[in-house]
């Protein structure tokens, strides 16, 4: 099957253009969409037209499913393998998780084997706002300051869930891409609690350096959405955060499915 891989930015991101992925894909074209995937990080299928169960086919060809565990409702009905991300509300109920992802964060990464990747698929939008920032962490981490990486070191993170206390995580401050053997930046803003080993100032102090350094532009790519866009980032190496700014708007409807591939244990 053949296909387009146009990159989207310097930082990261290349969109795939003319590929059916409602359709199992041949071994030799699944080769290449996983390579696109591991050097690009983030891939934009455009122009799907998906159902449930072929976004969860396609998905599972990356690996086993991992269930979201802020589930409270916020699975598609029948389906526990979608979370449903979105702005919509039904009989006076959010019918799904209303405001995922406002701060930079990877994926699950409170979890002993945080995600590998997640593929989102925008079904509706709004006509402004809602984009999502992708941010490059093996970029980050070949940048960082020598001062910033030896400080860090071999360290390890606390990560916390934000929607559930009780469940954490100690992973290292910089993993390794278990399949390109990148090293990148792990901490995340939203789900690291601190580094294992440091008082609580200086912890919060080199964290706070870390990520000034990690939202430079020159790391990051918005993604403007279209109707069809399927995104699948690859969760061990980017950061990412939702454009929200229009959450209390009536007007702002934005409704995406999203499926979570099962992860390692992070080195
Ligand atoms: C998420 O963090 O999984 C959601 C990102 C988005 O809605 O853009």
């Amino acid at each position: 099957m053949s296909f387009e891989i146009r990159p989207l930015s310097d930082a990261l991101g290349a969109e795939i253009v003319g590929l059916d992925v409602s359709r199992p894909l041949d071994d030799a074209t699944f080769a290449r969409v996983h390579r696109a995937h591991l050097d690009h990080l983030v891939l934009v299928f455009r122009g799907q037209r998906l159902t449930p169960q072929q976004h969860i086919d396609f998905s599972k060809r990356f690996g086993p499913l991992d269930a979201h565990p802020s589930q409270g409702g916020a699975h598609l009905a029948g389906f526990p393998d979608i979370l449903v991300v979105s702005t919509k509300r039904e009989n006076g109920k959010d019918v799904g998780v209303r405001n995922a992802g406002p701060t930079w964060h990877s994926d699950l990464a409170y979890r002993d084997r945080p995600a590998l990747g997640s593929m989102l698929y925008a079904l509706e939008l709004p006509d402004s706002g809602g984009d999502t920032g992708f941010a490059n962490m093996a970029m980050a981490y070949d940048a960082l300051p020598r001062r910033l990486k030896d400080a860090a070191g071999e360290k390890r993170a606390l990560f916390s869930s934000t929607r559930n206390t009780s469940l954490h995580a100690l992973h290292p401050v910089f993993r390794t891409h278990p399949e390109t053997g990148r090293k990148s930046i792990f901490v995340n803003p939203q789900l690291t609690a601190g580094i294992d080993g440091m008082d609580a100032p200086s912890s919060s102090s080199l964290l706070a350096e870390i990520y000034a350094h990690c939202r430079q532009p020159e790391f990051v790519y918005w993604h403007k959405w279209r109707p069809g866009d399927l995104t699948f980032w690859d969760n061990r190496c980017v950061l990412h955060i939702a454009d929200h700014t229009r959450l209390d708007d009536p007007a702002y409807i934005r409704h995406m499915h999203r499926t979570t591939i099962a992860g390692d244990v992070p080195f």
